[in-house]
């Protein structure tokens, strides 16, 4: 495995590689990305996976600073899953001068996260386009996890015309059902116990609407109430068409259930996809 920090050696490393397979991170690895980077495998013959705490996704008042930084650890892992580069840039790297190019997101963009996270997006969409275009990938895995982000990479790809299959890894969860993410680590032992509940009301949702019931309005405003009773601050829980997130209505048959909610300072989201008939 090669650990290279700086652009042009990137591509020196990758000139003569005919298939590779991206997986872009923020480090932290678990076994959530370790599933992203299975799928990767499956799809080329060069697997690279960067890692990079993107200061533009940050809002002021979020947790850039103390985003947790394992680099050693997270480069064994990375090397017992044999990938073959990563790409671990330093900021200088990838922002030499201000950015000041950034990209015009469609409405998908501000709706669930946006409302909540008000130019989150166009600091993922910038980072991303910045590194599907240093690595230039025939492949690039993006997790279900984060499912609005997926829909804002995939509609980037396409209407950019970007030379890049977007493929999906679905969410790995804990033994519990809670969906792993680097912010997981930030919950102290009760809390991690409570966290499990999000995923729950959402798939309660999920397995209600596949019964037959139809009204996501009710669904929705009665996971918020049961959160927020159990002590949650609930940002939303919405039923949402999957590919442009707009709210969901009764005929529609591809679904996703999303949320988003607060146990003290941590903000976790989850989210369940329905297909029906
Ligand atoms: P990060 O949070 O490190 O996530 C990297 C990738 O791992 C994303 O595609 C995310 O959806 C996926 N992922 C996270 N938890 C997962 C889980 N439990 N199961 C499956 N996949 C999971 O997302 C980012 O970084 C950044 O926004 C990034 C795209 C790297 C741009 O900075």
């Amino acid at each position: 495995m090669e650990i290279i920090a700086d652009i042009a050696s990137l591509r020196a490393r990758l000139k003569y590689e005919t298939s590779v397979a991206f997986v872009p991170t923020m480090g932290n690895l678990h076994a959530g990305h370790v599933s992203l980077i299975r799928i990767a495998q499956q799809h080329a013959r060069c697997t690279v996976v960067s890692i990079f705490v993107n200061r533009l996704q940050f809002a002021p008042h979020e947790d850039f600073d103390r985003y947790p930084r394992t680099r050693s650890n997270d480069c064994r892992l990375l090397e017992e899953s044999s990938v073959d580069v990563v790409f671990m840039p330093d900021e200088q790297t990838l922002y030499p001068v201000s950015q000041e190019f950034q990209l015009l997101l469609p409405v998908m963009a501000e709706t669930l996260e946006g409302v909540y996270r008000p130019g989150f997006f166009r600091g993922v969409a910038t980072v991303v386009l910045k590194l599907l275009n240093i690595v230039q990938p025939h492949v690039a895995v993006f997790g279900e996890k984060d499912y609005q982000q997926l829909q804002i990479v995939r509609r980037m790809a396409d209407q950019l015309n970007l030379p890049v299959q977007i493929i999906a890894g679905e969410t790995i969860r804990a033994g519990d059902g809670l969906a792993l993410s680097s912010r997981n680590h930030y919950l102290d032992a009760i809390q991690r116990q409570e966290a499990v509940e999000l995923a729950r009301h959402l798939r309660q949702i999920r397995d209600s609407i596949a019964s037959g019931e139809r009204d996501f309005p009710l669904l929705e405003q009665l996971a918020i109430e049961k959160l927020s009773q159990r002590g949650w601050m609930v940002d939303y829980i919405a039923v949402r068409q999957q590919d442009t997130l707009l709210p969901a209505s009764a005929d529609d048959s591809r679904l996703a259930i999303l949320g988003a909610a607060r146990l003290g300072q941590i903000r976790l989201i989850d989210n369940f996809l329905l297909m029906l008939q």
